[in-house]
């Protein structure tokens, strides 16, 4: 099964899903523009009032099979196809990260298993996959469906708190030690947490996967990243969401429930690689989450290497 995501998934299916994309942005970009003078919240309420059920919709659009959550559960990790996004990740970390068959793969936030289930088919035998989350359902789903059928994926529950997904956790995300020892992963990954997680636990983060990463392992981590472009977007109401309280290292797309949605400095987030040894591989994989016209994926992506 070697490199059979690349080829399937971002690449061979090009023309097709490149129309498609690129009629969903015009249809996005224009219904946004025709939003965006009008004043929050009732901008963002108008928008989620045509998003969510169209997101709802192309969550139903495939038929339920074996490694594929129910939707109460789906829309958890984020509304759209689950299964096309997660492989959509899986394509990214093998084309842009070099993920390896045999890699041993650390999936930080797994959630129901979004990335792992695409990536069941791709790493062999002598790979492994360890995914761990604060969110009780979702490890219990993971470890119910994926485990038996693919032992080598493996998923651990951390009571760690979260506003959002784990509030009566008992764990600083700021001072949680990784369960795992120094060096044991080839590759790290984290699609949508740092969305969710405040500085000191992302300063953590940041930590723990540099200790856990082998050297020469690269990290891949999806997130909303702020800089000129960007806060020009939403400035002018193009991008959503559209983080209005600023922190200056941050912003949060809610004050009063900050681990909704965070977004954070791209310079920040760049010192903090540099200090736990990381490179960064240029350039950074934009995302169209703020209304972008070039971009790969919806949020932002770095991925970097561990030097
Ligand atoms: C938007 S969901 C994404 C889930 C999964 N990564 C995916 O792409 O489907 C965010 C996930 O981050 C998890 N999470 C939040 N804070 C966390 C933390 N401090 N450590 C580990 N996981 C965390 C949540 O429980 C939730 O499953």
């Amino acid at each position: 099964m070697s490199g059979s995501l690349v080829g399937k998934g971002l690449e061979s299916s090009s023309t097709y899903a490149k129309v498609r994309m690129a009629a969903y942005h015009r249809l996005r970009n224009a219904w946004y523009e025709l939003t965006a003078n009008f004043p929050e919240p009732v901008r963002g309420s108008l928008r989620k009032a045509t998003t969510t059920p169209l997101g709802y919709l192309a969550s139903l659009t495939f038929r339920r099979r074996e490694l594929v959550p129910p939707i109460r559960f789906r829309v958890r990790a984020g509304l759209g196809n689950w299964t096309k996004v997660g492989k959509e990740f899986a394509d990214i970390f093998v084309k842009f990260g070099g993920l390896q068959p045999a890699d041993r793969v650390l999936d930080v936030g797994c959630g129901f298993g979004r990335v792992a289930t695409a990536l069941v088919n791709y790493l062999n035998p002598r790979g492994s996959y360890e995914g761990f989350d604060v969110f009780p359902e979702a490890v219990e789903w993971c470890r119910a469906r994926v485990t038996p059928l693919h032992p080598n994926f493996r998923f651990r529950l951390v009571d760690v708190h979260n506003g959002v997904y784990n509030p009566n956790g008992s764990v600083d995300p700021a001072h949680f030690a990784f369960p795992y020892s120094d060096g044991s992963f080839d590759f790290v990954h984290l699609t949508s947490v740092f969305t969710h997680m405040l500085p000191p636990g992302v300063e953590n983060y940041l930590r723990e996967i540099s200790r856990v990463l082998r050297t020469g392992g690269k990290c891949a981590i999806s997130c909303y990243l702020i800089n000129e472009e960007s806060v020009n977007l939403m400035n002018s109401g193009k991008s959503e969401p559209s983080f209005p309280s600023d922190h200056v290292r941050y912003r949060l797309q809610d004050r009063l429930h900050p681990e909704r949605a965070v977004a954070y400095d791209v310079a920040f987030l760049r010192d903090r690689y540099v200090r736990n040894g990381f490179k960064i591989i240029e350039p950074i994989l934009w995302g169209y989450w703020c209304g972008r016209d070039h971009f790969l994926s919806l949020q932002d992506i770095i991925i970097a290497e561990k030097g």
